[in-house]
C-alpha cells in the first residue's frame, strides 16, 4: 500500500509515519511537507538514515517531498503515485491565525481543496482528513452538552473557521464526485514533537528551563487531551474499517475533564514543581471556552478505546520532553522562535 501523508514533517504527522513504518512492513510512504516553523526532519532522522536519502531516490519505501499542498501540480504529480491520501498538512496554532489569517486559508482551505481534486481527478483515491473538535465552538462551563458528529458547525477563531471550510469542502467531494473520504476531528493531543509553543508543550519545556508557565485569563478553559498514539491508532483504524463519507470523533477516555488550570497544577506535581511558577496573562481574543465530545460513534462502530488516562499522558508527556532536551532547544533557541514569543507574550 502506497501512501500521502502531507504534514508529515509535523508533530502528529510524524508520529503517524512512525506508527506506520512499524507496524506494516510493506509499506511506502511519501511525506509532502512544506517544513513551515511546525515541520522539522528531526521528527523522522530515522527515516532520512535508512533510506539513505531524504529526498528520496526511485527505490523508495520512503520519500520526502518539500513542497505546499496547494501546488496543484506536484500534487498531482504525488497523489497519481498512491492508493491513500491523509491529509495531515495545516497551518495549526489558534494564536498564530490571529497573528497572520490568510495563510491558514491559503493551507487549510485552498490546499485540502487542491489534494481533494488531485484525488478525484487520478482514480478516486481513499482520502482522510485529520480535522479538530475546535470547528463545533464553544460550549458554556455550566452546560454539560457534548458534541456528536452530526452538532452544527460553529466555529469561532480563524483556525477553526479554516478547518471547518475544509471539512465542508471534503464532504462535498463525497457527495459530489462519491470521493472515498472520512474525517476525523480530534481533541487536543499531547506527546513526542509536539512543537513547543502549544500550552502544555510550552508549559513543560519552559518549566525545564527554570522558567514560569503562562496560564491565559484564570485558566478556566475546559479541553479534552488525547495522547497522540490514541490518535494516529484511531486514524488507522477509520482507515481500515471506517465507513466512507463518515465522520469520526476521537477523543480521550471520559472520566478527565480538568480546567486549564488544574491541568497545568497537575503538570506540577509530576514534576514536583510549586505552584508559585504559574503565570497568568491576558486572554486570548475570542477564547473558546469548552470542547466536549461524544465518542460513543467510534467505540461502538469500530471498537476504538483510547489506552491513555489524562494522567499517563502527562506523565508520559513530560518524560518524553525530560528525554529529548536537545530536540526542543534547538527550536526554542531559534530565531523564529523567539519572535513569535517575543510578539505573543511579552506584553501580556
Ligand atoms: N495538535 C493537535 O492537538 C490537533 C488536534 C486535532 C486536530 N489536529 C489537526 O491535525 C493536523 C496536524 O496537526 P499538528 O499538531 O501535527 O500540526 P503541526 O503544526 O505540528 O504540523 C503541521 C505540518 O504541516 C506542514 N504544512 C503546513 N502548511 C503546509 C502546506 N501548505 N503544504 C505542506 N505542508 C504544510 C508543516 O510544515 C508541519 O510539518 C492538523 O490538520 C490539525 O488541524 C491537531
Amino acid at each position: 500500500m502506497k501512501y500521502l501523508i502531507t504534514g508529515g514533517a509535523g508533530f502528529i504527522g510524524s508520529n503517524f509515519i512512525h506508527y506506520l513504518f512499524d507496524k506494516y512492513p510493506e509499506i511506502e510512504i511519501i511525506n509532502l511537507d512544506k517544513l513551515t516553523y511546525a515541520g522539522n526532519l528531526d521528527n523522522l532522522k530515522k527515516f532520512s538514515a535508512e533510506s539513505g536519502s531524504a529526498s528520496g531516490g526511485e527505490n523508495y519505501r520512503y520519500k520526502f517531498v518539500k513542497g505546499d499542498i496547494a501546488d496543484a501540480e506536484l500534487v498531482n504529480k504525488l497523489v497519481r503515485q498512491v492508493d491513500v491520501v491523509v491529509n495531515f498538512a495545516a497551518e495549526s496554532h489558534v494564536d498564530r491565525s490571529i497573528l497572520d489569517p490568510a495563510v491558514f486559508i491559503k493551507t487549510n482551505v485552498l490546499g485540502t481543496q487542491v489534494l481533494l481534486e488531485a484525488a478525484h481527478k487520478n482514480g478516486k483515491k481513499r482520502f482522510h482528513h485529520v480535522s479538530t473538535d475546535e470547528v463545533y465552538g464553544s460550549i458554556s462551563l455550566d452546560s454539560d452538552e457534548k458534541w456528536t458528529e452530526e452538532s452544527p458547525y460553529q466555529p469561532r477563531s480563524l483556525y477553526s473557521a479554516s478547518k471547518a471550510a475544509s471539512d465542508h469542502l471534503v464532504r462535498a467531494y463525497f457527495h459530489t464526485f462519491g470521493l472515498p473520504v472520512t474525517i476525523s476531528n480530534c481533541a487536543n493531543n499531547l506527546g513526542p514533537y509536539m512543537y513547543p509553543e502549544k500550552f502544555i508543550s510550552l508549559a513543560i519545556t519552559n518549566l525545564l528551563e527554570g522558567k514560569k508557565v503562562p496560564v491565559y485569563g484564570e485558566g478556566k478553559q475546559v479541553r479534552e487531551w488525547l495522547h497522540v498514539e490514541d490518535h494516529y491508532v484511531a486514524i488507522d483504524l477509520i482507515l481500515e474499517k471506517g465507513k466512507v463519507g463518515e465522520t469520526y470523533f476521537v477523543g480521550p477516555p471520559d472520566e478527565d475533564r480538568p480546567n486549564n488550570l488544574e491541568t497545568i497544577k497537575k503538570l506540577l506535581k509530576i514534576m514536583n514543581l510549586p505552584e508559585d511558577r504559574i503565570e497568568f496573562v491576558k486572554d486570548r481574543p475570542g477564547h473558546d471556552v469548552k470542547y466536549a465530545m461524544n465518542t460513543s460513534k467510534i467505540r461502538k462502530e469500530l471498537g476504538f478505546t483510547p489506552k491513555y488516562s489524562l494522567d499517563e499522558t502527562l506523565k508520559k508527556t513530560v518524560e518524553w520532553y525530560q528525554t529529548n532536551i536537545e530536540w526542543w532547544q534547538k527550536i526554542k533557541g531559534s530565531p523564529e522562535y523567539k519572535n513569535y514569543y517575543d510578539q505573543q507574550y511579552a506584553k501580556r
